[in-house]
């Protein structure tokens, strides 16, 4: 019997914790539509979240993510991460990962946003993403054939629509192809380029999501989506993250007059939850003020932030002035692809994890640095359940042919006019007419249908967006509560009567 075959697209750290543990005896194929170097992970700052301190644990660390997650994690699942991800950490120090140290030589650990304990490592200052990304892709054996420049288009499904066993899409020649698969894993990350305003690579375009969703997969919790409170965005230009680890260290936030906003919101101030960040900003800029991140109290800023400080020096912001223009941005998708404890979707042969799936972690708000560590305990699950259960065959030997009679739907919008609109209507704080409008604005919009050989890359990235979009602004529409990340101004508080209901699409029908 051959080996088994399994297709990874993606290539932030979830895709490469898969390759990294799956059994040798396995061929897999890693699909990236950009470059290995060119994924969310690789932008990660922070860090990776995980108890180690004295006084610390993992129901500590347990406590910290459901009190973020707004009741709406799964707290069984999310015990069984955090405790996975707990030695994964251990085991990736013992390997050598050039975690930052202290003199001592134990880890260095941070502080970020609703944390009770100093947990977070870091690597490389503020590149941790891109230290671990390196580490990992030093970790993979042969049996691990990367093919950058490949954009997916489409899960293929057997004749009885019973079982995903390949896909569709345009290698680096731009021709169509199908490959066939034993299993497979998405591992595409999340959907920031919807937004205007964002912390993600442009790549991030949703497409993992959308695949999924066709191909029968249900989508869960689209409604929650998290803004990151500080993005460096100077004279209207986004230039990126600054990691909530420099609050951390101190900083904290102010309006143009030096006055600081975070005081009287919350008990932690500027280290409170993300989501009463971000609105706490978002009021203070519905008000007429500039909001900026004071960095006086940071000491050796250049030294432990070498990221940050090349993106003020790109932006022409002076850390002399001690102070960084910051404004919320979109992040992290909290929904995504139902899986289960495994890792798989309910169709059999597919799996999801990072980003793109929902696992019960992250409930409504994510805490700070749990979406590597979800990358992390995610790939390697996967990894090992298809080592134990080697799936051979399952997606039959008989060679696939693209349709070339596939069309897509495009519409006719500008990215840009798109990102805007979604920006507007669905972000920070919402509110059900503004919705409803939006949602028929969307389901109104021209489109042209372009066969699928024909369509260029940003076409098929835009038909996902729009797609998706719709999703969202429906589930959006449908929550009539706010509760972590999801605030509607005409219900602002969380109602009890949807305490643990997730919205889930599935076959064009949105049911809870
Ligand atoms: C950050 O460094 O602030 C981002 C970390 C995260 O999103 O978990």
């Amino acid at each position: 019997m051959s080996n088994q075959h399994v297709i990874v697209i993606g290539s932030g750290i979830a895709a490469l914790s898969f390759a990294a543990h799956v059994a040798p005896e396995c061929d897999v194929t890693l699909l990236t539509k950009k470059s290995i170097n060119q994924s969310n992970s690789m932008l990660a700052q922070g860090g990776v979240a995980s108890a180690w301190q004295a006084g610390d644990s993992v129901d500590q660390h347990v406590a910290d993510t459901l009190a973020s997650g707004a009741e709406h994690n799964e707290p069984e699942r999310v015990k069984a991460i955090i405790a996975e991800g707990q030695t994964i950490i251990r085991q990736l120090l013992l390997a050598g990962c050039p975690f930052d140290k202290t003199r001592s030589g134990e880890p260095s650990l941070g502080k970020e946003g609703a944390h009770n304990f100093n947990r977070i490592f870091h690597a490389g200052g503020d590149q941790t993403g891109k230290v671990l990304v390196q580490f990992l892709s030093h970790q993979l054996g042969p049996n691990i054939r990367r093919r950058e420049q490949t954009q997916v288009i489409d899960l293929i499904k057997n004749a009885d629509n019973s079982r995903c066993i390949g896909v569709l899409l345009k290698n680096e020649h731009g021709q169509l192809e199908t490959l066939r698969a034993d299993a497979v894993v998405l591992a595409t990350g999340g959907c920031g380029q919807l937004y205007s305003v964002t912390t993600n690579d442009p790549s991030l375009t949703g497409d993992g999501l959308m695949m999924a969703y066709r191909a029968g997969a249900k989508l869960v919790d689209l409604e929650f989506t998290q803004f990151h409170p500080t993005l460096l965005i100077h004279q209207q230009h986004v230039f990126g993250l600054v990691s909530e680890a420099v609050r951390g260290q101190g900083a904290f936030l102010e309006d143009e007059h030096g006055r600081r906003i975070m005081t009287h919101i919350h008990p932690l101030q500027d280290l409170a939850p993300r989501d009463i960040v971000a609105r706490a900003m978002y009021n203070e800029q519905q008000q007429g003020h500039s909001i900026y991140l004071n960095i006086k109290p940071v000491s050796h800023f250049r030294a432990l932030f070498p990221t940050i400080t090349q993106l003020c020096q790109r932006a022409g912001v002076q850390l002399e002035e001690g102070r960084i223009p910051v404004a919320p941005g979109m992040h992290f998708l909290m929904g995504g692809i139902y899986i289960d404890e495994t890792g798989q979707c309910d169709v059999p042969g597919l799996y999801a994890i990072g980003e793109v799936a929902c696992s019960g972690l992250h409930g409504a708000n994510r805490l700070a640095s749990n979406s590597l560590l979800e990358g992390l305990v995610y790939g390697r699950r996967v990894a090992l359940a298809l080592s134990k259960q080697p799936l051979s065959q399952q997606g039959g030997d008989e060679p696939l042919t693209p349709t070339l009679t596939t069309t897509i739907q495009v519409p006719q919008i500008s990215m840009s006019q798109l990102r805007e609109q979604i920006w507007s209507a669905l972000a920070i704080e919402r509110n059900g007419a503004q919705l409803s409008k939006f949602f028929a604005q969307l389901a109104a919009l021209p489109y042209q249908e372009v066969l699928i050989q024909d369509a260029d890359e940003q076409a098929i990235e835009k038909s996902n967006c729009w797609a998706l979009a719709k999703l969202m602004s429906q589930s959006a529409l449908q929550r009539q509560e706010s509760r972590g990340s999801h605030y509607r101004n005409d219900y602002p508080k969380p109602d009890p009567k949807w305490q643990g209901k997730q919205l889930i699409h599935q076959y064009g029908k949105l049911s809870i």
